[in-house]
């Protein structure tokens, strides 16, 4: 393993990036989404330019990663989330944009280790619910999350790739045990820590969120002992050893280490 330089997965804004783009890999391993196949899925543009994807976890709040908010004031007039988007390059009548006016990141966001990575959006009014947009509930706390899931966003399809797709993309990837995150994921600056990120990812590589789809959802299918299925977020895109590298699964803000967080910004709503 020659390198250790992490990325954080929202959209590189300017093309600073090289253009060295010969890596095999497609989200990477991914596939189009169907249209409004992931209703809770969100793109936050700022000036109408997609720059990180979030989860609609109530009327009027969507959450996402803390790294995505990083650079952004406070009142800011141009950040907008975009609810039943599919492609992104066309107009979509069926889309819902909607203006934030609050941005809520975890108190205790640390840039350097990118522990407690995840924020909430608050929208200038409701989002209204239909098919093609709703909200997924958050994974209660103290759950043990493992299986197949699935992620989403409109992240670059090549690790260093400059250019995004205009449409949904999803892979779907397994959680990993977190002793094999802990022990696959110790390399420099030893980033990764159970308490708050899960991982996930095909050990052999080629199939992982990439830049651009930072903060997005990660989502899990249970099903209860009445047969009855649920989808929950499990995970916000956060970062990762370039992308679908052989050994190095994506890294994950663990969303059930969040529960109270999320529960106390929603209170305060109320
Ligand atoms: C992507 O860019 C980084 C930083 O420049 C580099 O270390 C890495 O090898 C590049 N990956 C590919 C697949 O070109
Ligand atoms: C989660 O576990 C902690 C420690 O065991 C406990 O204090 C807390 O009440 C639990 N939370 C929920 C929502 O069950």
């Amino acid at each position: 393993m020659g390198s250790c330089h992490y990325f954080i997965l929202l959209t590189v804004i300017a093309s600073s990036v090289a253009t060295q783009v010969s890596f095999p890999h497609r989200i990477v391993g991914g596939e189009d989404a169907n249209q409004n196949e992931f209703p809770y899925q969100v793109s936050i543009q700022a000036f109408g330019r997609h720059f990180c994807g979030g989860s609609i976890i109530g009327p009027e709040q969507v959450v996402t990663a803390a790294h995505c908010l990083r650079a952004i004031p406070a009142a800011f007039a141009g950040l907008h989330v975009v609810a039943g988007k599919h492609n992104l390059a066309l107009r979509e009548d069926f889309s819902q944009t909607l203006q934030v006016v609050k941005i809520i990141r975890h108190p205790k966001y640390d840039v350097t280790s990118v522990q407690n990575d995840i924020g909430i959006l608050i929208t200038e009014k409701p989002f209204e619910f239909n098919t093609e947009v709703q909200p997924i509930r958050p994974m209660p706390a103290n759950s043990t999350e493992e299986g197949d899931s699935v992620v989403t966003g409109w992240g670059v399809v090549y690790e260093n790739d400059t250019r995004i797709p205009d449409i949904l993309q999803k892979v779907t990837v397994p959680i990993l045990p977190q002793r094999t995150c802990v022990r696959v994921l110790k390399i420099g600056r030893a980033l990764y820590n159970p308490a708050v990120m899960i991982c996930a990812g095909d050990l052999a590589g080629g199939r992982d969120s990439c830049q651009g789809d930072s903060g997005g959802p990660l989502a899990l299918d249970t099903v209860d002992d009445n047969g009855h299925k649920t989808r929950y977020l499990v995970g916000i895109v956060s970062w990762g050893y370039g992308c679908a590298r052989k050994g190095l699964p994506g890294v994950y803000t663990k969303v059930s280490s969040f529960h109270d967080f999320i529960s106390e910004v929603q209170k305060a709503l109320n």
